[in-house]
């Protein structure tokens, strides 16, 4: 019997309509496009604006939008891995809460907290279900309100984040395509250095948790580019050699979007020239678990069945990852 590869068999993507360019934050804190420009690559950004809306109701959009294109109803959805660091709430689990607005009734699923590697750990996570026979259609969802947690005074943090979620869909395949190797790391010895300190068991909120800003982001950015840029670099490099892949073997190469001088270490590391580099970060900034799928979607018309992809990222916790898959459409 031929092996059992977990592949993507359709994606989808939302970001708001509401566009946060530098200039509107020349505005709002002491920068300047010129600086956001060359430091991270950014130029604009989505923000997710309105009364009562929350990271599922970017999900709704991106998910219908792949059930569409893949030609299914929600019904026939196994599971939903979830990742996210801006849940609706702690609970319940934002994969619940967004099973229930697309109508996918006979799923379970459950929320996966890794920060900016989250899709990279959930893809992992979902495949193992495929591979095993276990489930025929697993749905991975990466996305964030960003906006709910940035502290729009702080310039070091507000400039990159953005909103924007996306979804891939899982189903098993025997023509050799698929997620063929993954590697996921964690290091909580870097838990101070980005982080929400508060709203958790650790410091629940309280009129002093407000005051102190705490349930705001908080990111030691120069610190954080450090271990992210070796990091993420590294780790591509890494499944590359061992699945015996070099640069001119991967098609596309498609990063997690926190800074642009991050992405071209990578591309150099791996040796992946800057034309095989998916890049959208100019347009979204960092939408954290969003990037990932984001790229995907945007760059589903140029991939074609068979492609190689090698997808990293690096975020908080530390947490950082890669995949090598080869598209399956
Ligand atoms: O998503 C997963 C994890 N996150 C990341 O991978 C992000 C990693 N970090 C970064 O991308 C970068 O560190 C930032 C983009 C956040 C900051 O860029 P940087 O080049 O590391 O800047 P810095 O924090 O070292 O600050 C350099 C200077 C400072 O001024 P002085 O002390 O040299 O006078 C800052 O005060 O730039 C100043 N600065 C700014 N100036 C204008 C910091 N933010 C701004 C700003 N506009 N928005």
């Amino acid at each position: 019997m031929s092996k059992i590869y977990a592949a993507i068999t359709a994606v989808g993507g939302y970001v708001p309509d509401y566009v946060l360019t530098n200039h509107e934050l020349e505005t709002m804190v002491d920068t300047n496009d010129e600086w956001i420009t060359t430091r991270t690559g950014i130029k604009e950004r989505r923000i997710q604006k309105g009364e009562g809306l929350a990271t599922s109701d970017m999900a709704v959009p991106a998910v219908l939008e792949l059930l569409k294109k893949r030609g299914i109803g929600a019904e026939e959805i196994d599971l939903i891995i979830f990742c996210t660091s801006t849940p609706d709430m702690p609970f319940p689990a934002t994969a619940n809460i967004l099973a229930d607005k697309v109508g996918a009734k006979n799923a379970w699923g459950y929320d996966l907290n890794a920060a900016c590697s989250g899709f990279i750990f959930g893809l992992s996570t979902g495949a193992q279900f495929i591979e095993t026979g276990k489930y025929q259609k697993v749905l991975i969802v990466g996305g964030d309100k960003m906006s709910s947690i940035i502290n729009y005074e702080d310039r070091a943090t507000c400039i990159i984040f953005g909103d924007g979620c996306g979804a891939a869909l899982l189903e098993p395949n025997t023509e050799g395509n698929g997620i063929m190797d993954f590697i996921c790391k964690s290091d909580g010895s870097g838990r101070d250095l980005l982080n929400q300190r508060g709203g958790g068991s650790l410091i629940p909120a309280s009129h002093e948790s407000v005051d102190a800003k705490l349930h705001y982001a908080h990111q030691e950015g120069r610190a954080v580019f450090k271990f992210a840029v070796t990091n993420m670099a590294d780790i591509a490099a890494e499944v590359m050699e061992r699945n015996n892949l070099t640069s001119d073997d991967v098609t596309w190469l498609v990063p997690h979007q926190a800074n642009k001088r991050i992405i071209d270490a990578t591309a150099t590391r791996t040796g992946v020239t800057a034309d095989k580099v998916v890049v959208n970060i100019e347009r979204y900034g960092n939408t954290t678990n969003g990037t990932i799928p984001l790229c995907l979607w945007d760059w589903e018309s140029k991939l074609k069945k068979g492609d190689t992809l090698i997808l990293a990222a690096f975020g908080g916790g530390f947490t950082w990852g890669s995949i090598y898959l080869k598209w399956a459409y």
